[in-house]
């Protein structure tokens, strides 16, 4: 099979603030949620930001995002994903004016990627609210998050219009059923969150996404703007009938999302849940019409592991997730933080989403997340000897590129955290995915030094073949 991909196809990587550029207090930043999460989702927040939080320094990106993005030109990069921290913008998320030091520095940003020729696809809002907006407002659950969210959305469109043709409105929007606090800043602990409060938040979202979508549209003409979901596809444990009714119905809870950004309306089977959960979302006046008439123009995914469903859970064992777990699959290996491998997984999401959405689908993640070993070369540099992540990458491509033979049109790639960052589940740097190593450990020490893994030639290589050489 020929493994060249389409003329025109995006490589590239991703990251998100949060997770790298550190230089939290700086330029007058506000705080964000992440500030107070020293633990990602497997502990406690805190009142205050605490030093032992890996992403108040991150890998320091905002002082040395240009030696970055050389490194990722070298590589011969076409695209860079990165997000916008919003408590740059507005510290406080309610303020009437933006902060201009925030807004300055993306514009640096974004400038540095042009002059390289690589083209900025911008999420808006991942995984983190200002903090203010998270304690004062509670979150998405208040629907004056909409307004903030509006003159924001306003603030960076005026800004970058001229600079960035590719948005995505929520970094995988519907973690927030897993995740209310990192995903949409709901203070309320999970534990005490009423299903109709979660779900009237989740509605809040995606009023805002067909807003951001619509003003998008009217000011950025040019603009292709997109939807962004957690793709975990849910296989039936078996083929007992109920477990396939089990996978279908945990798969719902996933595909709503993009229904409802593709369709512009809730599915019936959401409206079935909603009845049956007793749950009653408010609308107001022009929602409706709002999510019908402005839908995305493509959909783009995360994608990591596939995961089981079984309707006796009981019997079956339960499976690691980043954020959703399902039951464990027992013919898939897994990584080291238990998510497993499943390549084929990345072909089957393609064909599920394109077969239901009929929209372009762009992939802005995958990739492994493990523990590298820095070593010393006979000739002094130093170096990760990373096979095990280039086999995965190349795998899940040759994956994509099936698909893409089925007939999916697939606009790019971007290998999630293309340098090493911090993790969003387990905040720790430890949990590396980069082509670039970054010294930095979880107990705060390391030089920040950049390094090249083996993975960053195979990766120059796959995208100055244009896939050809996977
Ligand atoms: C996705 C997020 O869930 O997965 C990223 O959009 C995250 O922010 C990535 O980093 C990998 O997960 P983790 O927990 O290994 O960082």
């Amino acid at each position: 099979m020929n493994m060249r991909f389409p003329d025109g196809f995006l490589w590239g990587g991703a990251v998100a603030a949060n997770q790298c550029e550190g230089a939290y207090n700086e330029d007058g930043k506000g705080l964000s949620t992440q500030d107070v999460a020293p633990h990602g989702i497997k502990g406690p927040i805190t009142k205050e930001p605490t030093s032992d939080n890996m992403k108040l320094i991150g890998i320091d990106f905002y002082h040395r995002y240009k030696d970055d993005i050389k490194l990722f030109a070298e590589m011969g990069f076409k695209v860079f994903r990165t997000s916008i921290a919003w408590s740059r913008i507005f510290p406080g998320g309610d303020e009437k004016e933006p902060n201009e030091k925030g807004l300055q520095f993306y514009d640096d940003l974004f400038d540095e990627l042009l002059k390289y020729g690589i083209e900025p696809l911008v999420t808006i809002s991942h995984y983190e609210t200002p903090l203010h907006l998270s304690v004062k407002y509670d979150g998405w659950v208040n629907r004056d998050m909409i307004s903030f969210y509006e003159r924001y959305v306003r603030t960076i469109f005026n800004r970058y219009g001229s600079k960035v043709k590719y948005w995505l409105t929520f970094n995988e929007i519907n973690s927030v059923l897993h995740e209310p606090f990192m995903s949409g800043g709901i203070y309320t602990d999970k534990s005490q969150l009423k299903k109709q409060d979660l779900y009237q938040a989740i509605h809040h979202e995606l009023v805002a996404s067909a807003l951001a979508t619509k003003i998008g549209h009217e000011m950025m003409p040019d603009s292709k703007i997109g939807c962004m979901i957690l793709s975990m596809p849910m296989y039936a444990l078996t083929s007992d009938p109920d477990d396939v009714i089990a996978a279908m119905k945990a798969d719902h809870m996933n595909t709503f999302f993009g229904d409802v950004h593709v369709r512009g309306e809730y599915p019936g089977y959401m409206k079935r849940y909603f009845k049956e959960n007793d749950i009653q979302i408010q609308m107001a006046d022009g929602d409706e019409a709002l999510l019908k008439n402005h839908t995305v123009d493509f959909v783009s995914f995360s994608y990591y592991m596939s995961a089981c469903e079984a309707a006796d859970r009981l019997k079956a064992q339960a499976g690691e997730g980043n954020l959703m777990g399902g039951v464990t699959n027992p013919y898939l290996k897994q990584s080291e933080w238990g998510w497993a491998i499943d390549p084929q997984g990345i072909r089957y999401v393609l064909n599920q989403f394109y077969d239901r959405w009929q929209k372009p689908l762009f992939i802005v993640e995958n990739g492994l997340g493990a523990v590298d070993e820095l070593i010393t070369e006979p000739d002094g540099t130093k170096t990760v000897l990373d096979d095990y992540r280039i086999n995965y990458l190349r795998d899940h491509l040759i994956q994509v590129r099936e698909a893409i033979e089925d007939g999916v049109p697939v606009m790019g790639y971007t290998s999630w955290g293309c340098i090493d960052l911090v993790s969003a589940s387990t905040a720790q740097l430890k949990k590396r995915y980069g082509f670039i190593y970054v010294d930095r450990n979880d107990d705060g020490t390391g030089t920040l030094n950049r390094y090249k893994k083996k993975s960053f030639e195979w990766y120059k290589n796959v995208i100055g073949t244009n896939g050809e050489n996977l």
